[in-house]
């Protein structure tokens, strides 16, 4: 072969090669996948263009110590795995990567670095090995060895490896890149898919440019449904108030339009099926090279957390309703820190203070308990290591008042057990102490009533007897018999006294007879006034305000009489150094709010009479027992001790009530409230009879079981010259009656008999009398005669113990009286 024609033969291999390395890159691959067959590719086709025996293709890993690839050619697979093992880096292949990025040898056993093939390596001799590279980046390295039919590598082989070797490191390159995009990509998919916010993007025209899969679920669309779709008009436009906002005002444009993140706002989502949903979102712009290419919005549904704060506000509502609507305190406290944790308002009403002063210093409620119950209640707080107490106490109130407290502490409990707070409610419980109070002291004056009534009762047939006996004999002895008549009207006056005593008694018992008239109390009080300033001498000035209008009442006028002289003389003994005594009249409504708050008080319209004085007053103590019969604090012989108790019992017999407000040192008030009655006053009957028109001839019956009593009335009517037909009970009473040979005029008949009583006994007599009249003789008033009383009140009676004036005065009125019937 001419030299001619080798260059010509060589320069035909060349442009073969360069032909088919065109071609190679022509295949480089765009994706990872082809990179292993595109350098299996190189690596065969440089071996075949270089006629080599063998060739290796190894690619590293980041670090540049282990191979990740390695191809070979003309070596079998379990000579490959073992040279692919070896580390890197080292001999002539380490040489070659890191000091020659070419090199060709015509012996390899000659150079200095070539040690570093495996044993089991063919056997080479000629060597041409090029590092692959692209952009400084080392990424592994390409050899062949055992050049056919010759005995070097050419300088064409080192020119085509080279260029093969810049293909694989720019394939190598791209399909580095191209993982790591990958990876990034993915990475950015996963964390855009698994969060449960919602993701979407708009570009600058507000078109919607990708959604992720949590906005998806959350709006209801399908991506499909949403790309390119304008984001305001279908999804985001109003405002949490639902009211609609137009795209100009749009914060989410804003951002895909200025480039201002809106992070944090709230406004309301449309979903497809055009259901609204609160949510909380931030939108950003999105920028590419310093220009706003649209925005991101990053949001959240927070219908849960607007119903659980909904839920939460509407908790606290009711509690804040019930706790400060409720008239108790109802307190918590925190027992470990000693801390009060909430105290309802009306805890400033009862107590009387501020609430922010018990969350200053929470045991200022403590200190305000009355020092009588203190202890007490300390005690019961220390006593239970739960906290929990049930206590009845006194507080005393800044003003100086006093309150009943009723407080009650319940342990709450975590879930080890253990106490962490205490609740409690504590309430006002004045009221009902009030009203204990007076239930106590009516049923105290019951008692007391029915002992001193029983005990009159029996006086006043012992003391009819006695005084009528006595003046009996007074008529009877001689006026010359100083000495006797002495003894006798001792005796008289003995008997009077007790008889006035009994009276009082039988006063306050409620069982005084009386007659009950409608009458006006300002007259009443008008009449006794010319007598009242008499009482109360020169010391004391009378005030008088009567009320120009004053509704009736229906009393015993004797008794009313009574009650006012005793009130009058009260307060005149209240000012021995003199003073102001006011007499008042008054039409009053009593409410039920008042009822409520004073026993046996019935709601309605009463006529109050109020006697008021500037004098002593009196205390607590003292208050608590002026009822009482035979209670004074005045000296022996000044009082009685029945005055007020006489008061009472003919209020209460009025059905009326009694109020006493006092003051030590200021005076004290008598409030006397007597049911309004719709009748007016009767005229009062026509003169009196008068002694001279005493004595009678009519025939009367009389009835009465105490033998003594029934003597002495059959003696005063038979010297009055009546015919007297007496019975000792009510069978002969009957029997008489039914007798009918002869004309009885009048039963006379004690009210309260064993076998049957008064009324009873004259309802039967009437029936067969219709004519004869009646008159009750009683020392004492029980329900049946107040019944009879209630339905006739023109009714008449006598009471025990009567003299022989009263008796026959009585009888004549009676018998006089037209026939009502
Ligand atoms: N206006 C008053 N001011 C101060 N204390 C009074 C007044 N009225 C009554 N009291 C007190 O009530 C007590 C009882 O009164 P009550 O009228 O029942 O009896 P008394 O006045 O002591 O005696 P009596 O009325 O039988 O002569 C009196 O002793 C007095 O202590
Ligand atoms: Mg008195």
């Amino acid at each position: 072969m001419s030299a001619k024609q080798d260059v010509s033969n060589h320069a035909l291999t060349g442009l073969k090669a360069i032909n088919e390395i065109y071609q190679i890159f022509a295949l480089t691959p765009s994706s990872q996948f082809a990179l292993p067959q595109f350098l299996q590719l190189i690596l065969q086709t440089a071996v075949r263009l270089t006629r080599a025996q063998y060739g290796a293709l190894g690619v590293f890993d980041a670090t540049g110590t282990h191979l990740i690839q390695f191809l070979t050619v003309g070596i079998d697979e379990a000579t490959r795995q073992e040279i692919g093992r070896l580390p890197s880096g080292q001999g002539l292949l380490g040489h070659l990567v890191h000091e020659e990025s070419v090199l060709r040898l015509k012996d390899l056993t000659k150079h200095s670095r070539a040690l570093g093939f495996p044993p089991h390596h063919p056997p080479m001799k000629t060597f041409l090995g090029v590092s692959i590279r692209a952009h400084g980046r080392i990424f592994g390295r390409l050899y062949l060895t055992e050049k056919q039919e010759a005995d070097e590598f050419t300088e064409i082989d080192m020119e085509v490896v080279k260029s093969l070797a810049i293909q694989s490191g720019t394939a190598i390159e791209n399909g580095t890149l191209f993982q790591e995009i990958r990876a990034a990509e993915d990475k950015y998919r996963l964390l855009l898919q698994s969060t449960t916010d919602g993701i979407f993007g708009i570009d600058r025209q507000s078109r919607i440019t990708f959604a992720n899969q949590a906005a998806l679920k959350q709006l209801g669309y399908t991506a499909d449904e949403l790309m390119n779709q304008p984001a305001h008009e279908l999804l985001c436009h109003a405002k949490p108030n639902s009211s609609v906002y137009s795209a100009s005002e749009c914060p989410i444009l804003e951002s895909a339009r200025d480039g201002r993140g809106h992070p944090n706002a709230t406004e309301i989502f449309y979903c497809k099926d055009g259901i609204s949903i609160p949510v909380e979102f931030t939108s950003t712009p999105m920028m590419e090279q310093n220009e706003v290419v649209g925005s991101v919005v990053v949001f959240r549904d927070i219908s849960d957390r607007q119903r659980a704060m909904t839920a939460l506000r509407e908790s606290q509502q009711r509690f804040q309703q019930l706790a400060e609507n409720i008239e108790e305190v109802f307190w918590l406290t925190d027992p470990e820190k000693n801390d009060m944790i909430y105290v309802s308002p009306a805890y400033q009403q009862i107590w009387g203070r501020s609430c922010e002063s018990l969350y200053t210093s929470p045991r200022s409620w403590l200190e305000a308990i009355h020092p009588i119950d203190r202890n007490r209640v300390e005690g019961a707080l220390s006593r239970q290591a739960s906290g929990a107490y049930d206590e009845e106490y006194q507080v005393v109130r800044p003003d100086g008042s006093t309150r009943w407290i009723w407080d009650r502490a319940f342990p709450i409990r975590d879930d080890q057990g253990k106490v962490y707070r205490i609740a409690g409610l504590a309430a006002d419980i004045s009221n009902r102490k009030e009203l204990e109070r007076q239930l106590l002291q009516s049923q105290k004056m019951e008692a007391i009533g029915q002992l001193t009534g029983g005990i009159a009762h029996d006086f006043n047939n012992m003391l009819t007897v006695i005084n009528n006996y006595s003046e009996m004999l007074l008529d009877e002895i001689n006026p010359n018999n100083i000495s006797q008549r002495a003894e006798a009207e001792s005796i008289k006056e003995a008997g009077e006294k007790a008889a006035v005593l009994t009276r009082q008694l039988l006063a306050f018992s409620r069982r005084q007879v009386f007659e009950v008239k409608v009458l006006d109390l300002n007259e009443i009080v008008s009449n006794v006034l010319t007598f009242l300033r008499r009482l109360i001498g020169e010391d004391i000035s009378l005030k008088v305000c009567l009320a120009p209008t004053l509704g009736c009442i229906k009393a015993d006028l004797a008794q009313i009489e009574q009650a006012i002289i005793n009130l009058v003389v009260n307060a005149r003994d209240a000012m021995p150094g003199g003073g102001l005594l006011t007499i008042e009249t008054q039409d009053v409504e009593l409410d039920s709010i008042y009822a409520q708050q004073h026993i046996a008080v019935t709601p309605g319209r009463y006529v109050m009479l109020a006697v008021s004085d500037t004098g002593c007053g009196m205390d607590a103590k003292t208050k608590a027992r002026i009822f009482e019969p035979f209670f004074t604090t005045k000296t022996v012989g000044k009082g009685t001790g029945l005055g007020l108790s006489t008061v009472y019992g003919v209020v209460k017999q009025s059905r009326g009530n009694i109020w006493v407000y006092s003051e030590q040192g200021k005076g004290s008030i008598f409030k006397i409230y007597l049911p309004e009655v719709k009748e007016q006053v009767e005229p009062t009957c026509a003169d009196p009879v008068s002694p001279e028109n005493l004595r009678g001839s009519e025939t009367i019956l009389v009835v009465e079981d105490e033998k003594l009593v029934l003597t002495v009335a059959r003696a005063i009517l038979e010297r009055y010259g009546y015919t007297v037909l007496v019975a000792h009970d009510t069978d002969e009473a009957l029997r008489l009656a039914q007798d009918g040979s002869r004309l009885i005029h009048l039963l006379l008949t004690d009210t309260i008999m064993p076998k049957m009583n008064g009324p009873e006994l004259a309802v039967r007599i009437i029936s067969m009398r219709p004519k004869i009249k009646v008159l009750f003789l009683s020392g004492y008033m029980d329900n049946a005669l107040l019944a009879v009383i209630e339905l006739k009140p023109g009714i008449a009676f006598l009471q025990k113990p009567f003299t022989q004036v009263d008796l026959s005065r009585k009888v004549r009125e009676v018998l006089d009286k037209p026939q009502p019937r």
